[in-house]
């Protein structure tokens, strides 16, 4: 179907608010190819460049979350962990122009501190010149985990109970959800999963209770425009109950 019927088609039905991506399969891709694996990641970025471009240009969603840098990936060679953050530091400058002029506000979000100097520095410029902008939020996980963000949000509600004498009773869900890093991000509806592998490693698991979930074998740097589209189309075919009985 060409790409143009097809969006028209997912245009005609309900669509997700907020979509996170975890953008798995770089290595792979890379190594049949005999390329180097930060190859992979530079062909990933380019990526996760055409999907940020289409969704914003077509006003698909307007929240979207791309899993980058977990708090895991340390454990990956150091260089293969350098060109990544090296990969971040100059998508973020290169891009800023164009993400500013496209109306996207972007939000790393993640444990800031123990990221180069460099990137840190990119990451604050970013998001104050795109504060503004609302087309699209695009967060970018990274340095990343979702039980590191609960338990921060855990702690720092504790540090915060303690100086305005608040009890366990009156922590409810809203109020703790304000306290995550990502408490500005609504439920995440969809969940796309590229690279075959079948499970959610530690995104946003608070935001992923009730998510559709859909898992592909394109590895990331395939994953295109008419990927996402067909994608969108199985979040159509779901029946959303959140839990109730759909009458
Ligand atoms: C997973 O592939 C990918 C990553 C850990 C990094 C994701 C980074 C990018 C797509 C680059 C750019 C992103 C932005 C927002 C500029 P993998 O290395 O785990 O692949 P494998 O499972 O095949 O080894």
């Amino acid at each position: 179907m060409a790409l143009s019927a097809l969006l028209e088609e997912v245009r005609g039905g309900d669509l997700p608010t907020h979509v996170g991506i975890i953008m798995d399969g770089n290595g792979r891709w890379a190594k049949a190819r005999g390329l180097s694996r930060l190859e992979g990641h530079r062909q990933g970025a380019l990526a996760a460049e055409r999907i940020v471009r289409f969704v914003v240009k077509e006003r698909l969603f307007p929240y979207l979350t791309l899993f980058a840098f977990s708090t895991e990936n340390w454990a990956r060679p150091r260089h293969e962990v350098d060109g990544l953050f090296a990969l971040f530091e100059s998508f973020l400058r290169e891009k800023t122009e164009e993400l500013i002029d496209s109306g996207i506000k972007l939000l790393v979000v993640g444990d800031h501190k123990p990221l180069p100097e460099g990137l840190q520095a990119a990451i604050e410029e970013i998001e104050k010149k795109t504060a503004q902008n609302g087309a699209l939020t695009l967060a970018i996980a990274l340095n990343f985990g979702g039980r590191w963000a609960i338990l921060r949000a855990a702690k720092d509600l504790l540090r915060a109970a303690r100086s305005i004498a608040m009890g366990p009773e009156e922590v409810g869900e809203e109020l703790f959800r304000a306290y995550l890093p990502t408490g500005f991000l609504p439920d995440m509806d969809f969940l796309i999963r590229t690279g075959g592998r079948v499970r959610v490693s530690n995104f946003l698991l608070w935001e992923l209770a009730y998510t559709e979930l859909y898992f592909t074998d394109i590895l990331w740097p395939d994953f295109d425009e008419e990927a996402l589209l067909y994608a969108l189309k199985d979040f159509q075919r779901r029946e959303r109950s959140f839990g109730r009985v759909k009458g």
